[in-house]
């Protein structure tokens, strides 16, 4: 018997288009998975079941009738509750005032029953009892870290008893146990015939909870599935469709051996315990999906971020850069795809851009603007740089020509390792194309890369290698035969994260 359904979707954000055509069936009693890859439209339909976003076209049936929710208390009302990655919790208040904002109990007066609060809360807890820490009704939010918030999150939801609870990406902040618990949550909603919408990017968490399976794709529902008759092969197929072909290579992998840069478990911010070396004249690829610790690692790398644990060698000696400059005077450079945050300065001319770094490593270098004017214009040419002149502001070039910018500062100053942190966002086909050529010729020189880019492809048709990121880890290192689009994925959406 269908409890929910979801026909037809549509929505677009301005030029964007989030779904086209989506359709969902959801059974009574049945634990139904969403996946795909980011951004392919599951968390607006969620949006769209419970009356947060609004549908351009298509209809929400629940038993059958339609319905259009306005906000998701109305939607609570009726039996639908959903779990959002946004988290919701107000700091400010304790765990039991947020558990029933919307509902507090009430005495006969109408006032709030603080006791039955308390006590309330503290039944809602104890299904994470043991996972949690010592949390209590009366903790103030604030205090809580972010697992423990993410379970308070889950816990609100079911505070309303709801039918049918959507629960978008609930594992994302959670560790191994407050994991397993949930699983048995689920399971134990299951078995008191409450429906499920499970969103996750975790390929055993559908298999360990899943009854059925939906693909998305690009905003479509492409596939609808048994758990027991399928597997992770059939499932990440779909997710891809028919863009399983081989990317043409770009490069040979190198023939040096020598390592030029050396990672043993090292961790930061967003990752940890990665290792690798990085080979002369090389691309390392980080691949993965977005957010994944990539960016994290190569800004710690750069001395941009909080100092990494574990160690780090350059050129066979230990290197632990305090800030960017011990990065640059050990010959290692970062670009970024974000050239408005690290990459240019604006109001200043194209030539003083292009030196700003070599400043920095050649403490002593004076401005002798003859001598670095040649450095510069070769370099320039290199980049087939279209710029009126070196003094035009760099604010008046196109997007790409300030990234070539960005760029050549480093080739003015010879690097030996360069670390791209998604370089070729946003910028126009025929840059990039100058940008692969120029990553060639680096690395034909010696120069060795680490190359995160969100684009699957550019990374498959650039690198020699590439480690795949899942949870702040290396799940994968894709080398030789293994560097291909379904390998990729497979550890992209790995469950090894957790
Ligand atoms: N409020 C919004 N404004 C503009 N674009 C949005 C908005 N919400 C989602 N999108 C875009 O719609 C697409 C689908 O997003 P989303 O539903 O969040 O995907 P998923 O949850 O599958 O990762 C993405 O391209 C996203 O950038
Ligand atoms: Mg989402």
């Amino acid at each position: 018997m269908t409890v929910l359904e979801a026909a037809d979707v549509h929505k677009r954000f301005g030029g964007v288009v989030a779904l086209a055509g989506a359709n969902l069936e959801l059974a009574a009693g049945e634990v139904h998975v969403l996946i795909g890859a980011n951004g392919c439209g599951k968390s607006t339909l969620c949006k769209i079941i419970t009356g947060s976003v609004f549908a351009d076209r298509g209809t929400i049936r629940l038993d059958g009738r339609a319905m259009r929710f306005r906000t998701p208390s109305e939607a609570a009302r009726a039996g639908v509750g959903v779990f959002y990655q946004e988290l919701s919790l107000i700091p400010q208040l304790t765990v039991a005032e947020n558990l029933f904002l919307r509902r507090p109990p009430r005495s006969r007066a109408g006032l709030v029953d603080r006791r039955r609060l308390r006590r309330e809360a503290s039944r809602a807890l104890e299904r994470f009892a043991g996972a949690i820490g010592d949390i209590g009704p009366d903790h103030l939010v604030a205090d809580l870290s972010a697992d423990q918030r993410q379970v308070v999150e889950i816990l609100k939801v079911l505070v309303d008893e709801p039918r049918v609870i959507l629960f978008d990406e609930p594992t994302a902040a959670l560790d191994n146990r407050q994991v397993e618990v949930f699983f048995d949550l689920v399971d134990a909603l299951r078995r008191e015939g409450r429906s499920i919408i499970f969103i996750s990017h975790r390929m055993d968490e559908v298999f360990r909870i899943g009854d059925r399976v939906t693909v998305f794709r690009n905003g479509e529902s492409v596939a609808t599935m048994h758990i027991a008759d399928t597997d992770k092969d059939e499932v990440v197929e779909k997710m891809l469709g028919t863009r399983i072909e081989a990317v043409e290579r770009r490069r040979d992998a190198p023939k040096a051996a020598d390592v030029a840069m050396r990672a043993e478990a090292i961790g930061g911010t967003h990752f940890d315990d990665v290792s690798f070396d990085l080979r002369r004249g090389e691309i390392l690829g980080l691949g993965g999906l977005h957010g994944q610790g990539q960016s994290s690692l190569l800004r710690a790398l750069f001395g941009a971020d909080n100092a990494f644990s574990g160690s780090v060698a350059v050129g066979g000696e230990v290197y632990r850069p305090r800030g960017p400059r011990d990065a640059i005077r050990a010959g290692v450079a970062y670009v970024s795809g974000d050239r408005g945050r690290d990459g240019v300065f604006p109001v200043r001319p194209v030539f003083e851009n292009f030196v700003a770094a070599l400043l920095t490593r050649r403490r002593r270098a004076r401005l002798d603007r003859r001598a670095l004017s040649a450095e510069v214009g070769a370099v320039g040419d290199r980049l087939k740089l279209r710029a009126a002149s070196l003094d035009a502001l760099i604010s008046e070039l196109s997007g790409g020509n300030q990234q070539k910018v960005v760029i050549g500062r480093w080739l003015v100053n010879e690097p030996r390792i360069l670390l791209l942190d998604d370089p070729t966002k946003g910028i126009d086909l025929n840059t990039k194309s100058d940008l692969y050529r120029i990553l060639d010729e680096l690395c034909m020189e010696g120069v060795s890369v680490v190359f995160y880019s969100s684009e699957e492809r550019e990374l498959l048709a650039n690198a020699d290698r590439i480690a795949v990121f899942n949870g702040g880890r290396v799940v994968d290192l894709l080398e030789g035969e293994r560097v291909s689009e379904l390998n990729l994925y497979r550890a992209a959406f790995a469950a090894e994260g957790h």
